[in-house]
């Protein structure tokens, strides 16, 4: 049983811990229900269900932060809200409103407030919210309901490390097609990424970097987070793919390094022969807030950057600054709180 009283914040890692209350809406006849916060941590599904045959299932992932007042701040939930019905446009499912969802979030994380860790403990409440299409169903064709819930886990950091460096290997699988599903947050590219994790993981990297998937040259993803490298001449450049999954973080990022940090900023190829360009780099998600990439290895041969034990300065910089917004102690730009 959790016990917040008790719980060590700041040793959280990024895993599941049942929360008092889900938030659950169903879609029948051609509409959404009210909605309603639940007790229970299960859902009952047909085993028909499109989600369980033909990965008829869309997902997104949020924080909730507690400022030091002792207020709860949501960053950008409408993004993952409109984020969420490009994924169901993708996969023929029903759009849930963004304000609906916004809403849905704001009820989840009130009724859960327990489990928001404390201003200064490094922790965040993770916010999952998902859509599965249920029913009985057998042929491959969109299903007529749907379910869409949201349940939240306290988290630390998804990378063991935290802020600091972790190596990557580039992997000779692809994650998703490039005219396919990388763009939207769908549950097929993260099992069609396990196997890459799981070798790169045996040979003691952190994650795998998928290349893109037509040429295997250009950097596209770190793991189940978004690329990005800061160039000798203080650039913060990011790739730009119709295969990579449009990070909140990483647009977020832009801004920052942009308004805040006053650095140029590129959305442009990064090749992995060329990756000396860049003198430091990083992986950035809203589970792995700014994760340092110390190396990546490539063909037998491991590319340091900063360093494989200090956080880069820059690095530092943007981390400091788009925690400090999440978190409520540096202004934020308008809308994202
Ligand atoms: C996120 O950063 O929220 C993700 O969805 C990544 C991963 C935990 C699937």
């Amino acid at each position: 049983m959790f016990n917040e009283k008790e719980v060590e914040w700041g040793k959280l890692g990024f895993a599941y811990v049942k929360a008092d209350y889900n938030y659950v809406s169903c879609y029948k006849d051609g509409k959404w229900d009210d909605g309603k916060l639940v007790k229970e941590n299960t859902l009952t599904i047909s085993n028909g269900s499109t989600a369980l045959h033909y990965g008829q299932q869309c997902f997104e992932g949020l924080k909730a932060y507690r400022a030091k007042d002792g207020s709860v701040q949501l960053f950008r939930p409408d993004q993952n809200a409109k984020r969420m019905i490009k994924s169901c446009q993708k996969l023929l499912m029903p759009e849930f409103p963004v304000e609906r969802f916004i809403d849905a979030c704001i009820q989840t994380v009130k009724a859960n407030e327990r489990f928001i860790p404390p201003y200064g403990s490094g922790a965040t409440l993770y916010l999952r919210p998902f859509m599965i299409g249920v029913g009985d169903n057998v042929g491959v064709r969109p299903a007529e309901e749907y379910i869409f819930s949201i349940f939240v886990t306290p988290v630390g950091p998804y990378f063991k490390a935290g802020l600091s460096p972790v190596n990557f290997i580039t992997s000779d699988y692809d994650r998703a097609a490039p005219a396919g599903t990388g763009a939207v947050k769908v549950g097929g590219n993260y099992a069609a990424s396990l196997e890459s994790h799981l070798l790169a993981a045996k040979q003691g990297y952190a994650d795998c970097i998928y290349l893109d998937p037509a040429t295997h040259t250009k950097i596209e993803e770190v793991g189940a987070a978004n690329f990005f490298g800061i160039t000798k001449d203080d650039k913060f450049v990011t790739p730009l793919s119709p295969s990579i999954l449009p990070s909140i973080t990483k647009y977020s990022l832009l801004h920052v390094a942009k308004e805040y940090l006053k650095m140029p900023t590129e959305e442009r190829d990064c090749y992995i022969d060329k990756i000396d360009e860049f003198k430091e780099a990083g992986a950035c998600g809203t589970a792995a807030v700014i994760t340092p990439i110390g190396g990546i290895s490539h063909k037998g041969k491991l590319h340091v950057f900063y360093s494989e034990k200090e956080v880069g300065p820059v690095t530092r910089k943007l981390y400091d600054t788009l925690f400090g917004i999440q978190m409520g102690d540096i202004e934020a730009p308008e809308g994202w709180i």
